[in-house]
C-alpha cells in the first residue's frame, strides 16, 4: 500500500548446577573472569575511564547488565548448553540480581539466529487482561488518569517472560529446563552480594517500593534501611517462586500457587488480572523483520515492537547518504541521523501496534523505495520542522534491560525484556516475591486523545482484551555473507531504537571495534517533541552550535541506553563481549 508522506516534510541431557550456586565461589569465579579481562576495574566506578577493549573468548559469551547474571549464563554454556539455554538462565538470574528490569513479572522479546543462518523471534510481550477496555485509563468523570495508566494495579499486563522462555526452550533449547532455573532459585534463596549499582538504585527508589509492604519486606532491611554494596540480599519468596518454575515449568508460574498469589494481589489492589488470564497467556513465535545495510543483513524484532521496523526504515534512509565521508561526531552526520529519526518516529506513531489486531505495512515501511522518498525530503543543512498537527507520542520509560549471548556453534540470541518503569509498578506480589510490570502504560491513554502534553490516542495501540502494547525494544542481530557479525540491543524507551541503530552504524559505517561502538556518544530524536537530545559526554560545543545553526533545538541530556553487545572477530572468530560502561554492575563473561 502506498504510504502517506510526511506532512511537514534447545537434548534433555541432565545438567547439575555447579559451584556457581555458592555465592562465594561465584564471586571468586567472577572476579577471576573479569579481572583477567581488565573489565572489573572498569565497571566498579562510573567515573573510571571507559574500557577500550572488549572481553575475548573463543567459544561462548554472555553480556548483560549484571556481571553475576552473565556468569550464570556463561556457566550454562560451559556445561554444554546452547545460546538459548544460556539466555534463559541469564534472564532468570537477572530477575534476581537486576530487579530494575530483570523479571519474571514482565515481558519482552528474543531474536535468535541459528548457526545455519535461519532466524526466528519469540514474542513474550505482556498482554492486556480480558477485562481491559479502550477507556480503562479514565476516571469516573471520563477524564484520562495518568495514575491508572502508569501507577496502579490496572497498569499491570499479563506477564510473558516465563512463557517466552518456556517456548524458546521447548523449541530450541538443549539442556534440561531445571538446570536453567536452578541457579537463580538458589541465588535468590541463599542471597547474593549487593553490587554498587544495585545498592544505589535501591536507595533511590525507597519511596516508590515503600508504598507496598511486600516490596519493603523484600528489598529493604527490617528497619527500612537500604542494603549497602557488599551486603547480602536474600529474596526467599522469589526463590520459592523460581523453585516452582524450576519444578513445574510454565505451570509453576501461570497455574497453582503463583497464579493464585498473583490473582489475589490483583483483587486486593483493584487490578484486573485473573487466574484465567494467566492460564491463557501464550508467547508467540514470529518471523523476524529483516533489512540490509551496506551489504550487511539486519535481523530484528517485528511488531508488536516498533523497533525493528523503525530502525530498518532509518538505515535505509541513511544508506543513500555519503556516511563514510563524515566523522561519527560531525554536525552533518548528526543532522542526517536526526532527520532520519524524525521521519521514522512519525511513521511509528501512525502505523505500529499489535499485529494480531492491526494490518501493519511492514514491507512498505522497510522498503528501499519508501526510504528514498523520505531521503529526498532531507535538506542538507536545514532541520525539518515536526508539525504540531502531526501525531504526538506518550510517555515511555527508560527502564528495560538488554543482554546478548553467542555459543560455541555460533548460535546468537538477543534479548530485551522489561517491567516498563524501573522496578515496574514497584509492587512485589505478596507471598510470591516478584515485581509486577506496569506495561499497560505502553498502550495509548484514551482513544482519540492526542494532545500537546504528549498523549496519543491513535487506534492501532488502544487497549483491548488480549492485545499486546506497542514496544520500542529492538533486540537485533547483524550478519554478512552467511556469517554472524554482531548481537546488539539496549534499554531506553523510545531511545532504544536510536541507540541500537547508532551501535550498528558505528560497527558497519565507521568500522569501529565493538567496545568503541558501544562507548561512543549517542543522540536521539523522536519526531515530537521536536528536539535533538545528545549525551552530555562526547560532543564538542562547536558541533552543537553547528546543529543549532541548522535549526535543530539541541538539548544536552544524561546517558542514553546501555547496549550490552557481542561482535565476532572476522579473522579469528573470537567472541568479543562489550558490556556498556553506562551500566555500573554490567559484565561480559566468556567461555573458551
Ligand atoms: N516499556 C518499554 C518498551 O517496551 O519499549
Amino acid at each position: 500500500m502506498p504510504l502517506p508522506l510526511l506532512r511537514s516534510l534447545q537434548t534433555g541431557r541432565r545438567w547439575r548446577p555447579g559451584p556457581v550456586l555458592r555465592p562465594a565461589v561465584l564471586a571468586a569465579g567472577l572476579a577471576a573472569t573479569l579481572l583477567h579481562s581488565g573489565h572489573l576495574a572498569a565497571q566498579a566506578a562510573p567515573a573510571a575511564p571507559r574500557p577500550t577493549q572488549a572481553v575475548q573468548a573463543r567459544a561462548g559469551m554472555v553480556v548483560s547488565a549484571s556481571a553475576i547474571a552473565s556468569q550464570v549464563g556463561r556457566d550454562v554454556l560451559a556445561a554444554g548448553g546452547n545460546a538459548i539455554d544460556a539466555a534463559i538462565a541469564t534472564g532468570f538470574a537477572l530477575a534476581v540480581t537486576y530487579p530494575t528490569a530483570g523479571n519474571i513479572g514482565g515481558g519482552g522479546f528474543m531474536v535468535v539466529r541459528f548457526p545455519d543462518g535461519r532466524a526466528t523471534t519469540i514474542d513474550f510481550r505482556e498482554r492486556a487482561p480480558a477485562a481491559s477496555r479502550p477507556h480503562m485509563f479514565t476516571d469516573s468523570s471520563g477524564a484520562y488518569s495518568a495514575r491508572l495508566h502508569h501507577n496502579s494495579h490496572v497498569s499491570v499486563g499479563v506477564p510473558g517472560t516465563v512463557a517466552g522462555f518456556e517456548l524458546a526452550h521447548r523449541k530450541y533449547g538443549r539442556m534440561a529446563w531445571r538446570g536453567l532455573v536452578a541457579p537463580s532459585a538458589a541465588l535468590a534463596d541463599t542471597g547474593f552480594v549487593v553490587p554498587t549499582g544495585l545498592a544505589a538504585s535501591l536507595a533511590g527508589v525507597r519511596n516508590k517500593l515503600g508504598q507496598y509492604e511486600a516490596s519493603k519486606a523484600a528489598y529493604y532491611k527490617p528497619d527500612g534501611a537500604p542494603y549497602a554494596a557488599g551486603e547480602r540480599l536474600v529474596l526467599r519468596d522469589l526463590g520459592q517462586t523460581l523453585g516452582r518454575i524450576r519444578d513445574a515449568g510454565r505451570d509453576g508460574f501461570y497455574r497453582g500457587t503463583t497464579a493464585r498469589l498473583l490473582a489475589a494481589e490483583m483483587q486486593r489492589h483493584g487490578g484486573l488480572i485473573t487466574e484465567e488470564d494467566l492460564a491463557r497467556y501464550e508467547a508467540a513465535e514470529r518471523e523476524p523483520v529483516r533489512g540490509t545495510f551496506m551489504g550487511y543483513d539486519i535481523i530484528s524484532m517485528p511488531p508488536p515492537s516498533s523497533g525493528g521496523v523503525a530502525m530498518i526504515e532509518m538505515l535505509n534512509i541513511l544508506e543513500g547518504l555519503p556516511l563514510k565521508s563524515q566523522k561519527p561526531d560531525s554536525p552533518q552526520y548528526l543532522h542526517w541521523l536526526a532527520e532520519s529519526m524524525r521521519r521514522a518516529f512519525r511513521d511509528r506513531a501512525v502505523h505500529l501496534g499489535d499485529p494480531d489486531f492491526n494490518a501493519i505495512p511492514v514491507a512498505e515501511l522497510t522498503g528501499k523505495d519508501y526510504a528514498a522518498t523520505l531521503r529526498a525530503g532531507i535538506v542538507a543543512d536545514k532541520a525539518s520542522v515536526s508539525s504540531p498537527a502531526d501525531v504526538r507520542q506518550g510517555y515511555e520509560s527508560d527502564e528495560t534491560t538488554h543482554y546478548s549471548v553467542v555459543d560455541k556453534d555460533g548460535m546468537a540470541v538477543s534479548v530485551t525484556y522489561t517491567l516498563e518503569a524501573g522496578y515496574g509498578l514497584g509492587a512485589v506480589v505478596d507471598g510470591a516475591g516478584f515485581l509486577l510490570n506496569n506495561e499497560m502504560g505502553d498502550f495509548n491513554g484514551k482513544p482519540g486523545l492526542t494532545d500537546s502534553t504528549g498523549l496519543i490516542g491513535t487506534a492501532p495501540n488502544v487497549a483491548a482484551p488480549g492485545k499486546r502494547m506497542l514496544s520500542s525494544m529492538t533486540p537485533t542481530i547483524v550478519a554478512r555473507d552467511g556469517q554472524l557479525v554482531a548481537v546488539v540491543g539496549s534499554p531506553g524507551g523510545r531511545t532504544i531504537i536510536n541507540t541500537v541503530m547508532q551501535v550498528v552504524l558505528n560497527l558497519i559505517a565507521f568500522d569501529m571495534p565493538v567496545q568503541q561502538a558501544v562507548n561512543a556518544p549517542r543522540v536521539h530524536h523522536q519526531w515530537l517533541p521536536d528536539r535533538l537530545t545528545v549525551e552530555r559526554e562526547g560532543f564538542a560545543p562547536a558541533t552543537l552550535d553547528a546543529l543549532r545553526a541548522m535549526g535543530h533545538e539541541v538539548r544536552v541530556g544524561g546517558q542514553q541506553g546501555t547496549a550490552h553487545s557481542i561482535a565476532i572477530d572476522r579473522k579469528t572468530g573470537a567472541r568479543l563481549g562489550a558490556a556498556d560502561p553506562r551500566d555500573r554492575d554490567a559484565g561480559a563473561a566468556g567461555h573458551n
